[in-house]
């Protein structure tokens, strides 16, 4: 038989899909199967059938599920005592040059198990999932040799494989230079270009691969090789652009086709618009902003006017911004980037769902997509960026069947 559920009573409902109005009130919204059968308004909804469970959403509002777009949620170790550094003046970058940063985290990540990767990231996912997220992409970066990205990679399959969640994989070998390469850094490109990426693609560990470009971190020429042999095996380019020190990472991104450019804080208009050309999506990451007290919020404004698709991402890591809850990031980027609501809303459901390539199914709730979605306890989406720091969320629902909720 086949399994059809009714959502009625849906005090309003945001399907974020261009053919669609932005709000729905009294919306009703029918699940087949896992998937998204009929959504509109309660007056012109179909007469239920004979085998359909209906039920009350008692006027909550619903929006489609969460697409946290940019994660490093598999690590070990805390870096609490950075924090506390970067709150007594030292720099991301001067930690970083001091040995500590993401090299910190790398020497935890050689040490743990992949159990503990797996339990540890489960936790996060977990909470994520609290915030409405239930699509995630999760980076690795944090282990630099070739057996400790494959453990991480694993983890983070393991993960996808046993939580209702869709999880991408990105591989982040060019993360940083390792310590044992930093004499000769061409033998730790080699290393990603000969080994690591044949290894990961034919594999399957992951669909992406990223690189940071920064000072500190790897130059464009850099970038430009690992990405174009990335590509080569079948990966998609991402590229953490202009975070700390304009680069023209984003022109790069461009350039190369790639499915984001992300971070953006010191892109300049060259590079909006060769996002803006190029099709890019560029993913926000305000919570690393805000966390490093850099001041310089990535301009959301120009980059919307310039035509540029929005994503906006927790960027879940224990070094720039530790935090799973994607509504106080949106509460952010609304204040900071001075986004409305509702822009905020788009970049963080079908925006996310571009930058992994997965618009035809998730980010949006229209029929024919994956019923994924959130019910808030608020009553309408300006709330929940206002009232913020805490959770909404009363209940998330994947493929139709709810994961989480509040009361429970
Ligand atoms: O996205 N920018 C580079 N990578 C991470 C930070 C990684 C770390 O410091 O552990 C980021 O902010
Ligand atoms: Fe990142």
């Amino acid at each position: 038989m086949v399994q059809r559920t009714r959502l009625e009573d849906i005090g309003r409902l945001y399907p974020v899909h261009p053919n669609h109005e932005s709000v729905i009130e009294d919306a009703t919204l029918v699940i087949e199967e896992g998937n998204i059968a009929w959504v509109g308004p309660a007056r012109e909804a179909p007469a239920p059938t004979p085998e359909e469970t209906c039920r009350s959403l008692n006027g909550a509002i619903v929006t489609p599920g969460w697409v946290d777009s940019h994660t490093h949620l598999i690590w070990a170790g805390s870096r609490q005592h950075e924090f506390r550094q970067r709150l007594e003046g030292k720099t991301y970058l001067d930690i970083a040059k001091a040995g500590g940063g993401i090299m910190s985290t790398v020497r935890e990540v050689r040490k743990a198990s992949l159990e503990q990767l797996v339990e540890d990231g489960r936790k996060r996912l977990h909470r994520l999932l609290s915030f409405g997220v239930t699509a995630v992409e999760i980076k690795s970066g944090y282990g630099l040799s070739t057996d400790a990205e494959v453990k991480m990679l694993e983890a983070a399959k393991a993960l996808g494989d046993s939580s209702p969640h869709t999880v991408a994989t990105t591989f982040l070998g060019a993360h940083t230079v390792p310590t044992e390469h930093k004499a000769q850094r061409e033998t730790y490109l080699d290393l990603i270009c000969e080994e690591m990426i044949p290894l990961v693609a034919e594999r399957g560990l992951a669909e992406a691969c990223d690189v940071f470009v920064e000072e500190g971190a790897f130059s464009l020429e850099e970038a430009r090789r690992v990405l174009e042999t990335g590509k080569r095996f079948g990966l998609k380019p991402r590229v953490h652009a202009d975070q700390l020190s304009p680069m023209g990472g984003a022109q790069l991104a461009a350039s190369l086709g790639a499915a984001s450019a992300d971070h953006l804080e010191d892109i300049d208009e060259e590079g909006i618009q060769a996002l803006a050309d190029a099709g890019v999506v560029a993913c926000m990451i305000p919570g690393s902003t805000f966390c490093l007290q850099q001041g310089k919020y990535a301009p959301a404004r120009a980059l919307l006017d310039a035509g540029v698709t929005l994503a906006i991402a927790t960027d879940l890591n224990p070094g720039t911004t530790c935090s799973e809850n994607l509504a106080l990031i949106g509460s952010i980027a609304a204040t900071q980037m001075r986004l409305t609501p509702l822009e905020v809303l788009h970049a963080l459901t079908r925006g996310g769902a571009c930058s992994l390539g997965r618009d035809d199914r998730l980010g949006s709730l229209a029929p024919g997509y994956q019923a994924d979605l959130v019910v808030f306890d608020a009553p309408d989406i300006d709330y929940i960026f206002y009232h913020y720091g805490i959770s909404h969320v009363s209940e998330v629902l994947i493929q139709g069947v709810c994961h989480y909720s509040a009361s429970s």
